[in-house]
């Protein structure tokens, strides 16, 4: 395997952003593709014993992660730039090694598709993190339902479907929440099951249409992916496939924002506008334009800022992972803003990170009160979740004056060259390890 990629290496985690202020961006984005189909996908190769292709795939210290995890499981892959070819032809006894799948909550996805495959797969419980506790209950009953025997014993998910006929059986699932894993996990389980599976409730995000194309491209029957009601008709086995990611909405939202919090005109492509219409239609409720030059292309022209109200959602509803970097910049608009977050229960720390800034955001349980102010001002602050750490970048962006943000990982995991595209924007960004930077900011040093 490859391993010429991010890697979250000590003395990375050591490193600090620095984010010089008031800056004005211009130009155009590429947009990469899409973590959270990349993930789901990577696990979705496990279904395929021959080779598969896979596109348009995002330099990630999680895609890297998710690698370490598949070639772990006896997957051969290697990596191509944007590309990575994949054979899961000969994978070994099911069991994902736990100081791997520990650092990657997505790793979780394997135990569908090895489930299906091989009738077996131990996988570790995925630890919670900072925005929750991320159980995966959903994804077991639904395994259950399907006709596997899963225990839970010292942290390790086994599922075994060998002692009722070594093949998983279609079934009727409901889930009690449209969850974006669970959804995922079933669909994956029941392209090789027996006869015909039905999810009702599930969740309909462009990264779940996705997997389904996937696995369609494959050879799956799949019916009514991006509906709350999905249909898999099992069949014996699944063939090679040449495919490309879509590209990310929430990278894609990410970068919106950056072009209004710093009232600058971007363009950025490609992107899928019906995959961000909640985020568009936000940001024009602020106030700020948003013009679909071609049908993947889109601009941002900026304009004074107004305060709305947001609430989280599954999707079509507004995308949690959008969340801290919409309080960013709803944090600069007048008036009152009141963000809801209804998705996942710990998913409001950024609040105390922008309040360092000289925000006014009050938190009451899973409500933010956000008062706008004319100006944040540059601050030492701290990255608690990947999208926490995206929306303290632009909080930077707009403040007087330099913010230093920690935490860099979190930042490593979900954005492909975040700071390179801003830097190339305009943007005025550099990571440095701290002692440089004590050196830098002395007296002798020559301070930027
Ligand atoms: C996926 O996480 C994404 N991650 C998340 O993106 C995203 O925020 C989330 O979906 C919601 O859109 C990947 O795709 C790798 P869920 P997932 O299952 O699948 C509860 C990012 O920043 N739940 O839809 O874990 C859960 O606790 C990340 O890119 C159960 O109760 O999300 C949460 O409250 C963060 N039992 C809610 O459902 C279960 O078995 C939504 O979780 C599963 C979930």
């Amino acid at each position: 395997m490859n391993l010429t990629e991010p890697q979250s290496l000590p003395e990375q985690e050591a490193q600090v952003l620095q984010v010089w202020g008031r800056a004005s961006l211009q130009g155009h984005v590429k947009i990469s593709g899409a973590k959270n189909s990349a993930l789901a996908i990577m696990a979705g190769t496990l279904l395929c014993p021959q080779a598969c292709r896979i596109r348009n795939l995002p330099s990630l210290v999680d895609v890297t992660r998710m690698s370490e995890v598949l070639s772990a499981l006896g997957v051969q892959l290697e990596r191509d730039g944007d590309i990575l070819d994949v054979n899961a032809g000969d994978i070994g006894n099911g069991s994902a090694p736990y100081e791997l799948v520990s650092r990657l909550r997505a790793s979780f996805f394997v135990i569908g598709p090895l489930l299906a495959r091989l009738g077996v797969a131990h996988v570790p419980l995925p630890g919670g993190c900072a925005i929750g506790a991320r159980p995966v209950d959903l994804h077991v009953r639904g395994l259950q339902a399907m006709g596997a025997e899963v225990r839970i014993e010292h942290g390790m998910v086994q599922a075994d479907v060998r002692g009722r006929g070594g093949k998983l059986q279609g079934g009727k699932i409901y889930l009690d929440y449209p969850s974006v894993g669970a959804t995922e996990t079933l669909i994956m389980a029941a392209t090789l099951a027996e006869g015909e599976t039905q999810i009702e409730n599930a969740a309909q995000e462009p990264e779940v249409v996705d997997l389904a194309h996937f696995c369609r491209a494959m050879g799956a029957k799949i019916r009514g992916a991006g509906t709350n009601t999905i249909l898999i008709s099992g069949v014996e086995r699944l063939h090679a496939v040449d495919y490309s990611i879509i590209p990310d909405r929430i990278e894609a939202g990410t970068l919106l924002v950056a072009g209004a919090i710093t009232h600058s005109e971007l363009s950025l492509s490609p992107v899928v506008p019906e995959h961000i219409s909640p985020v568009i239609a936000k940001l024009r409720a602020i106030g700020v334009k948003i013009i679909a030059e071609t049908p993947d292309h889109l601009r941002v022209i900026p304009g004074a800022l107004r305060a709305t109200d947001i609430e989280t959602l599954p999707y079509p509803g507004f995308p949690t992972d959008l969340q801290a970097q919409f309080m960013a910049l709803l944090s600069l608009s007048e008036g009152n803003s009141l963000i809801t977050e209804t998705v996942f229960e710990n998913r409001l720390r950024h609040v105390a990170e922008l309040n360092r800034m000289g925000a006014n955001i009050r938190v009451k349980g899973r409500h933010a009160i956000v008062h706008g102010v004319p100006m944040l001002s540059g601050a030492p602050v701290v990255a608690t979740d990947l999208r926490a750490s995206a929306a303290l970048v632009l909080a930077g962006l707009a403040a007087e004056g330099k913010t230093t943000l920690q935490g860099l990982s979190h930042l490593d995991r979900g954005y492909e060259n975040l700071e390179s595209k801003l830097r190339q924007l305009g943007g005025n960004l550099q990571r440095v390890t701290p002692e440089a930077k004590e050196r830098e900011d002395s007296p002798s040093g020559v301070a930027q």
